[in-house]
């Protein structure tokens, strides 16, 4: 399949520390990715400017997008920050929500910042999280929410502009191992399941078993590359 990232002689340097120290990856279009490895092994940095949320010392990340192929990595800031505004998703460890705002607050925000008016993004946000089993919370605040509850709202912005690609850190790395699972196929459901790509960073072994191909980073380079066993659509996964 046409890759939708194509990412060569990725390098990262901070001061004496090599985060990344040549890395090539090709992520098509549709599949799930996960990303292991030690804690320290640059799998952050890797998300990162696979993301363009920072640029590499050297290579390129190749986009794919309707219009053509573009080089994240080369971008200009402004570039960069409408790609993660129109094309990119992004589901953290801590759901990085706004506290003080609604569960639909938050979903709908990310609309608005595409110019999409309020009452619309309302209306889309709440469809989202109705979708991931929000129902009747829609309007409680982040803080009156689960840990898992949150990271649905989470799963729900990073879905609701339709962006083809979904990078997530670590997203279940603050849950128990149930609410993990649940989480896990919420986040697959609405990427995958929708024909979207999605690149998760996890150490979870759980969570990774139930993506399509899982690498593992050392180093700062690639050090392994699996085609994930028989994929699970089950709540609980295949690899307990
Ligand atoms: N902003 C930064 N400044 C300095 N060093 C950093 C920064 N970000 C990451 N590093 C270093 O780069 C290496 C890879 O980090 P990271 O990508 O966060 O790893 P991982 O996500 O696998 O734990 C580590 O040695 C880390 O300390
Ligand atoms: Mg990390």
């Amino acid at each position: 399949m046409t890759p939708i990232l194509q990412a060569t002689g990725l390098v990262k340097t901070y001061g004496p520390t090599t985060a990344l120290a040549g890395i090539d990856l090709s992520v098509s279009a549709g599949e799930s990715l996960a990303i292991m490895g030690a804690s320290g092994s640059g799998k952050t940095t890797l998300l990162h400017v696979l993301a363009g949320i920072i640029t590499p010392d050297a290579g390129h990340v190749m986009l794919r997008t309707p219009t053509g192929a573009l080089d994240v990595a080369t971008q200009s800031d402004a570039e960069r920050s409408r790609l993660r505004r129109e094309s990119f998703g992004f589901v953290f460890q801590e759901g990085l929500l706004l506290p003080e705002l609604t569960a639909v607050e938050n979903v709908a925000l990310a609309l608005m910042l595409t110019d999409t008016p309020r009452a619309a993004a309302e209306e889309r946000a709440r469809r989202w999280l109705g979708t991931l089993g929000l129902a009747g919370l829609e309007d409680r605040r982040i803080g009156q929410l689960s840990g898992g509850q949150a990271q649905r709202v989470a799963i729900a912005r990073a879905q609701v502009t339709g962006a083809p690609v979904v990078f997530a850190d670590e997203p279940t790395g603050a849950l128990d191992s149930r609410t993990s699972a649940d989480v896990m196929s919420a986040l697959l459901d609405a990427t995958t399941g929708q024909g979207r790509t999605l690149v998760v960073v996890t150490h979870d072994n759980t969570v990774a078993a139930r993506c399509s191909r899982i690498i593992r980073v050392q180093d700062g380079r690639v050090s392994g590359e699996w085609a994930a066993p028989a994929r699970s659509t089950s709540p609980v996964g295949g690899a307990r």
